[in-house]
């Protein structure tokens, strides 16, 4: 996929090469607190090898621009209940550009073809509202609000919950090209 900017945009396996910009990305806004501990290399290092060896439970995507990553698509995967977690994140510089949306569009559809999943869940706060947009982008449907979930700063704050199943319908986003799936 090229974008306006002539970049090459790609969904990819993740790697354990991909730590350094793993690191980059949660060094690149105060945000990607909630996503995980990564405060070293040594961290990051350790984050993608848990993706990376779950025993299949984790299916971790990196979203690389001209083959660096920039964004990671997670699902969870539940197989007793063939359902999925879905998660996202992305590097500060490469937010607002509709390369998330995307991305997580064609993950989800992929996970619910291909990857044999019934259904997928997410969660995000109610103050991120950019993750629900995504979520919606990516053909979530809202189910519901869990009152007060987290405490953060003294502030209980609500979570939007959201489904996608099989059957519902496919999004209309533009694919991202998977390199190796
Ligand atoms: C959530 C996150 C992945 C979004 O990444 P992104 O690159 O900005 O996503 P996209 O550009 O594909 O789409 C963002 C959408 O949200 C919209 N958006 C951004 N800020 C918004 C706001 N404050 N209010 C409403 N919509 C907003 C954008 O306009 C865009 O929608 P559009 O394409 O229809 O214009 C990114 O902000 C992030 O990594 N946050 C930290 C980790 C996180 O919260 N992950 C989700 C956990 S549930």
């Amino acid at each position: 996929m090229r974008n306006t900017h002539g970049a090459d945009v790609r969904l990819r396996s993740l790697r354990e090469a991909d730590a350094a910009d793993v690191l980059a990305a949660f060094r690149s806004n105060p945000d990607m607190a909630r996503q995980g501990e990564v405060a070293s290399l040594a961290d990051a290092e350790r984050y993608v090898r848990a993706l990376l060896r779950s025993d299949g439970n984790q299916i971790p995507f990196a979203l690389a621009v001209d083959d660096r990553l920039v964004g990671l698509v997670c699902v969870t995967a539940d197989p007793a209940n063939r359902s999925g977690w879905f998660w996202y994140w992305m590097s500060e510089d490469a937010r607002c550009k509709g390369w998330m949306a995307r991305a997580a569009a064609t993950v989800a559809d992929w996970a619910l073809t291909v990857g044999g999943l019934d259904r997928l869940e997410l969660g995000h706060r109610v103050n991120n509202p950019a993750s629900g947009r995504v979520a919606r982008v990516a053909g979530f449907v809202k189910e519901g609000t869990e009152r007060g979930k987290f405490l953060i700063d003294g502030e209980r704050i609500d979570v939007d919950t959201y489904g996608r199943l099989r059957s519902d319908p496919f999004p209309e986003a533009e694919p991202v090209p998977f390199l190796d799936r």
